[in-house]
């Protein structure tokens, strides 16, 4: 099986080098070049004991891979998982865009969504993917 996960942070990372040690293909997708570069280098941006060896293992045995094109990779995906960031709005509450912004693409593409945020944004996440009008 080969899945996406779409934010590379702390969920997004650990949660897909666990999925590739347990064998699945994974591919990390972020916006952030910088991020997906160094760890294309091997560099890892957080500490979590045991994460790198994790990371390199499984990028060596060609199971996780790191992108920005989230487009192309839904064409080679089965199931894609969100995992982007909800950092506070001003008055302190979940600031949902970025949660928006990746259910276009993924409703586009028709894919299997599993959502990694709090309840909330799933019923958001949920909501935008059958309701999202698409441009
Ligand atoms: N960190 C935790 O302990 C924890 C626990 C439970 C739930 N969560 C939830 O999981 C989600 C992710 O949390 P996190 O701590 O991993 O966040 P994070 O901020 O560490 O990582 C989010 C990543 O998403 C990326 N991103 C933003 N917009 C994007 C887009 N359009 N396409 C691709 N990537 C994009 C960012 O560049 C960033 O690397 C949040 O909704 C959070 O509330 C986190």
């Amino acid at each position: 099986m080969k899945i996406a996960i779409v934010g590379t942070g702390y969920v997004g990372l650990v949660s897909g080098t666990c999925f590739a040690e347990m064998g699945v293909d994974v591919t990390c997708v972020d916006v952030n070049a910088e991020k997906i570069e160094a760890l294309e280098r091997g560099e890892v941006p957080i500490y979590e004991p045991g994460l790198d060896e994790m990371v390199l293992r499984n990028q060596r045995e060609g199971r996780l891979h790191f992108t920005t094109d989230l487009t192309t990779c839904l064409n080679d995906v089965d199931v894609v998982f969100s995992a982007v960031g909800t950092p506070p709005d001003e008055d302190g509450s979940a600031d949902l865009k970025y949660v928006l912004e990746v259910a276009r693409p993924l409703r586009r593409a028709r894919k299997h969504v599993v959502e990694q945020d709090a309840m909330a944004t799933q019923w958001l996440l949920r909501k935008a993917l059958i309701n999202l009008t698409i441009s």
